[in-house]
């Protein structure tokens, strides 16, 4: 479905061959199992995108950005919406295809600023796990990175990945920036003794959905070289709460297991719980970037995402507490050496 084999022939020039042979034989049994639902129609509109070339491209900017309304006549630029629009949401962005304006619901510019002045990528290799449809991956690229691999299950956000990228290929080389449809899981740990070496991971809005926080960061800490660098990005609560250290949504029947409408948040600890699991798991050198509430600029319903979005999931006559009664969600960035 996807062509993955120029990362492959780069991982094996770079003497991780091991590792190459390991994702790609989880990406084959994925595609091998893969159950059809929504994917006929994905793959249509994705071979229905318009051939058309970018004359210019911007990883830098607010929205990425692959050429302008002049490089495409009307009828391209209809089938183009169409076909981005067959592929909604769009949760992360935004993107500005062929002048496409794709206003996703989270503003994730918004976040990048937070972070990108605590990092440098300047021809690091990085992997970004949970990567969504891959926004940041292109504005890690547009930071100097020189290759970066994302892993995310979703097979509708790798789709979206790869629909923008085909617009940026002239610019951007096929091994440098690809999406795995696999987990964090899928990807060899320390028991595998493969090594796989990336200068910065990221994992941005993954810890809280895993059951065993301390094994995803030890699993963060073995994809990363000696001297790398984890950037984690997690929902956090307030020290000194009636919540105590740690919020257990996911185990709270009587909140019908949810947070922010979420299922699968198992844990909201305050940021000192959180540094103490960050430490257990081998990491020293942590720095706090940033704490903050997310807020209607960044996280909002638009045409290109018609769900339920913050501002039903915080409660309408007190929008410090979620529907569930919760803190609102409040994140926070650590740089961790
Ligand atoms: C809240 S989104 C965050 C997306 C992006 N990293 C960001 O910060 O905006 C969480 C993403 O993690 C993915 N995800 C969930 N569990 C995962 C796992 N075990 N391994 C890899 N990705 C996972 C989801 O599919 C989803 O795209």
């Amino acid at each position: 479905m996807f062509d993955y084999t120029s990362l492959y022939q780069s991982l094996q020039k770079q003497g991780l061959g091991d590792f190459a042979d390991s994702i790609k034989e989880k990406v084959d049994d994925y595609f091998a199992h893969l159950k059809h639902g929504d994917v006929p129609k994905w793959q249509a509109a994705f071979s229905a995108l318009p051939s058309v070339q970018a004359s210019t491209y911007n990883l830098q900017s607010e929205a990425v950005s692959a050429g302008s309304a002049t490089d495409i006549n009307d009828a391209d630029t209809q089938q183009l919406v169409e076909s981005l629009k067959a592929i909604m949401p769009w949760r992360k962005g935004p993107f500005n295809v062929l002048g496409v304006q794709v206003d996703s619901e989270w503003q994730c510019q918004l976040k990048w600023q937070r972070l990108a002045e605590h990092i440098d990528l300047q021809d690091k290799r990085v992997l970004d796990v949970g990567c969504g449809n891959g926004y940041y991956m292109y504005r890690m690229l547009g930071a100097g990175a020189k290759q970066v691999v994302g892993v995310d299950p979703m097979l509708r956000f790798v789709f979206q990945f790869e629909a923008i990228k085909k617009y940026l290929l002239p610019f951007v080389t096929a091994e440098s920036a690809n999406i795995l449809p696999l987990t964090m899981q899928d990807l060899p740990n320390a028991a595998s003794k493969i090594r796989i070496d990336f200068d910065t991971v990221f994992s941005m809005g993954v810890l809280y959905h895993r059951r065993d926080p301390v094994e995803h960061l030890q699993h963060l800490h073995y994809c990363l070289a000696d001297k790398g660098e984890l950037l984690l990005e997690t929902l956090v609560i307030d020290a000194g709460s009636e919540w105590g250290e740690l919020l257990e949504p996911a185990k709270d029947i009587s909140r019908n297991k949810r947070y922010a409408m979420m299922g699968n948040v198992w844990n909201v600890p305050t940021v000192a719980l959180l540094e103490q699991w960050v430490k257990q798991a081998g990491f020293s050198q942590i720095k706090v970037c940033d704490i903050s509430t997310t807020n209607f600029e960044e996280q909002r319903g638009t045409e290109w995402m018609v769900f339920h979005s913050l501002q039903e999931f915080l409660n309408p006559d007190n929008p410090q507490e979620t529907v569930e009664g919760y803190p609102a969600p409040k994140r926070v960035i650590l740089r961790c050496q």
